[in-house]
């Protein structure tokens, strides 16, 4: 792995966006990524706020600037990231696709004109232009052609991609919420024919130097599962991608982001710094965006001194001050958007994490299922395992389980059991 010692530079706690040259970290999980992107698409899960985005949009920025490890200099990867919230329907995602892609034609020298001709074609539609093509394209009347469409533009990059022998890696940021979004405004049909033809597409163009980042905070399985139960849907849309989470930060990375928010104008006495970043990563677990939070909070209510007991006080408030909230109460949230069809699955979810956050260690599967008067324990347990809620460890051949990250376990035992 390339180990760069960069210094640090002033980066305010915000939870805003980043300028992509500035994220930090994450230079082990973008080479494995890459390992994995050299043979084949991936789609990256884990819960909401836990650094999926700036992850990918590291990846993307150290592609195209030519930042990327010495072993992957000759794989000559490109990528593009796209975020998929907010799009209303497949003819929206569509013409956000195509203007996007038209904005990398400096790269690969494709002639989006000859692929505009194809889709001018394709809709019979002599007039239409890239500028109009958003207002154009997903009109209902050229529903019968998306898929086309679709197959056109992708047929035109990967012949530029095979003839320059490079990769390009696109991004689907939120991909999974999107199709879930489209669901619950009876637009399944959209749903399952994107993934229909992303797979399609995936299988023939992978060879020719195509690939996927699917990303997002609810997995894939629960759209599938959820389009399986209700209409019988049959295709295996990512069964043969790889599967990547992404975890903590490991000390030396906590190390650099408190560096670096220190800079934008913190108090601290220099010596006491090694222990108090050694506190910072294990009251945030390592979560980056625990440390913005918590020197947030530093920031706000004890004027930009850090100590231990302001540390200890920020922490406290992180758990116990409503206000900070928001983002703990998605682990809920998601349970019961999610799982609620029947009900009585969330609520057999919602049990065994009120019994594990009161055992700080790991729990035996028996010892759950007796501890709670609940049905179904064991799929429910595995459900929340794949879906990072949980850890599972095997001892003595059975299988135990604890809440995975010990700050979210706190929270639910204080605000929720
Ligand atoms: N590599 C990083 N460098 C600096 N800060 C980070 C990094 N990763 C995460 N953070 C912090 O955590 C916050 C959340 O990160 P990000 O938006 O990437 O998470 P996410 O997993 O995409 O969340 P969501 O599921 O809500 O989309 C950021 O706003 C930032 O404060
Ligand atoms: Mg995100």
């Amino acid at each position: 792995m390339e180990t760069k010692n960069i210094t640090p530079y002033p980066l305010s706690p915000t939870s805003g966006t980043m300028q992509e040259d500035k994220i930090v970290g994450r230079e082990n999980e973008i080479t494995s990524l890459l390992r994995l992107l050299k043979g084949q698409s991936v789609s990256v899960e884990e819960i909401r706020r836990m650094g999926k985005t700036l992850l990918v949009q590291k990846l993307a920025y150290k592609c195209n600037s030519n930042k990327l490890p010495e072993e992957f200099k000759g794989e000559k990867f490109k990528a593009k990231y796209f975020t998929f919230q907010g799009q209303d329907d497949l003819g929206h995602l569509i013409s956000y696709l195509i203007l996007e892609l038209k904005k990398m034609k400096e790269w690969y020298q494709i002639d989006f004109d000859k692929t505009l001709q194809s889709i001018k074609e394709i809709i019979n539609s002599p007039t239409l232009t890239f500028e109009n093509l958003s207002i154009n394209i997903n009109l209902p009347i050229h529903q019968k052609h998306w898929k086309d469409i679709f197959n056109k533009v992708f047929d035109d990059i990967s012949a530029n991609l095979e003839k320059n022998e490079s990769k390009l890696i696109l991004i689907f940021d939120e991909l999974p919420i999107m199709l879930w979004e489209w669901y619950k405004k009876g637009k399944q049909d959209d749903a399952m024919l994107l993934l229909n033809i992303l797979r399609e597409r995936r299988q023939k163009l992978e060879p020719k130097g195509l690939r996927f980042i699917f990303c997002g905070s609810i997995g894939m399985q629960i759209v599938l599962d959820t389009f399986r139960t209700k209409y019988g849907y049959t295709g295996e849309a990512t069964n043969d991608m790889a599967k990547y989470s992404v975890g903590s930060f490991s000390l030396k990375e906590v190390q650099f982001l408190c560096e670096c928010y220190t800079l934008s104008g913190f108090n601290i006495i220099k010596e006491d710094k090694l222990s108090l970043w050694e506190s910072i990563y294990n009251y945030s677990n390592g979560i980056p965006f625990y440390v913005s939070k918590l020197f947030n909070i530093i920031q706000t209510d004890h004027d930009k001194n850090i100590t231990e007991l302001t540390i200890k006080s920020a922490y406290d408030s992180i758990i116990n001050d409503p206000i900070h909230h928001d983002k703990f109460k998605q682990l809920l949230d998601r349970i019961n958007i999610y799982y609620s069809e029947p009900l009585v699955k969330a609520e057999s979810m919602k049990a065994i994490l009120d019994f594990l956050s009161k055992q700080e260690e790991f729990v035996s599967e028996e010892d759950i299922i007796n501890g709670i008067n609940q049905e179904e324990v064991k799929t429910h347990l595995y459900t929340l395992l794949a879906d990072h809620y949980l850890l599972r460890e095997m001892k003595n051949e059975k299988r135990h389980y604890k809440i995975k990250y010990e700050i979210f376990r706190k929270w639910w035992k204080i605000n929720q059991a």
